[in-house]
């Protein structure tokens, strides 16, 4: 398994993967723009040829002390085997470099198997009944990096 920084291109193979990887349509929210601009601070991992996972996150720009995964995603042959926790503490490495003391996520309310992954990985998780609008509730993820 070869976990290494994003490039660019990679978008077009990991957009094709996430609506199966999910069991849903997410496609939406993981528009080009995350890989063009966050590619330096996302990661992916391969086995061979295969996509292994992905990681897609960002040092905000506006909150000095933050640092934001936005999508994580391991393919479902891969999964169970710490992959995820791989790339989060290979995130938490670099964000810890650039002097980030906290790092947050969130989900949906529905993804209990993201939720138990965000606590097994030290997160804390709260409410966010009308965060991304009145229709759309969030379970908002925190974590220490120090
Ligand atoms: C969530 C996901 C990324 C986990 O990937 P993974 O490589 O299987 O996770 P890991 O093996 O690294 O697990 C790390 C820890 O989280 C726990 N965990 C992971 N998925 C879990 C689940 N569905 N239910 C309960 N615990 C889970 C593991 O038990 C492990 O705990 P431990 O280290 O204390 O034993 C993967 O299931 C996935 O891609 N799901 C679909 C996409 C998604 O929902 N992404 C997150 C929201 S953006």
């Amino acid at each position: 398994m070869r976990v290494r920084p994003a490039a660019p291109a990679d978008y077009d193979r990991i957009i094709a993967v996430v609506d199966g990887w999910w069991g849903r349509e997410v496609h939406g929210i993981l528009p080009r723009l995350f890989l063009d601009h966050f590619h330096r601070t996302s990661l992916v991992a391969e086995a061979g040829d295969d996509l292994a996972g992905f990681l897609v996150g960002f040092l905000s720009p506006s909150l000095p002390d933050t640092a934001y995964i936005h999508f994580v995603g391991v393919n479902p042959a891969f999964r169970g085997a710490g992959l995820a926790r791989r790339l989060y503490e290979d995130f938490f490495a670099l964000a810890r470099a650039d002097g980030r003391t906290t790092v947050r996520a969130l989900t949906s309310p529905q993804n209990t198997g993201s939720i138990a992954f965000h606590k097994a990985m030290g997160f804390t998780a709260g409410p966010a009944p009308a965060h991304d609008g009145p229709e759309t509730p969030r379970v908002l993820f925190r974590r220490s990096l120090t």
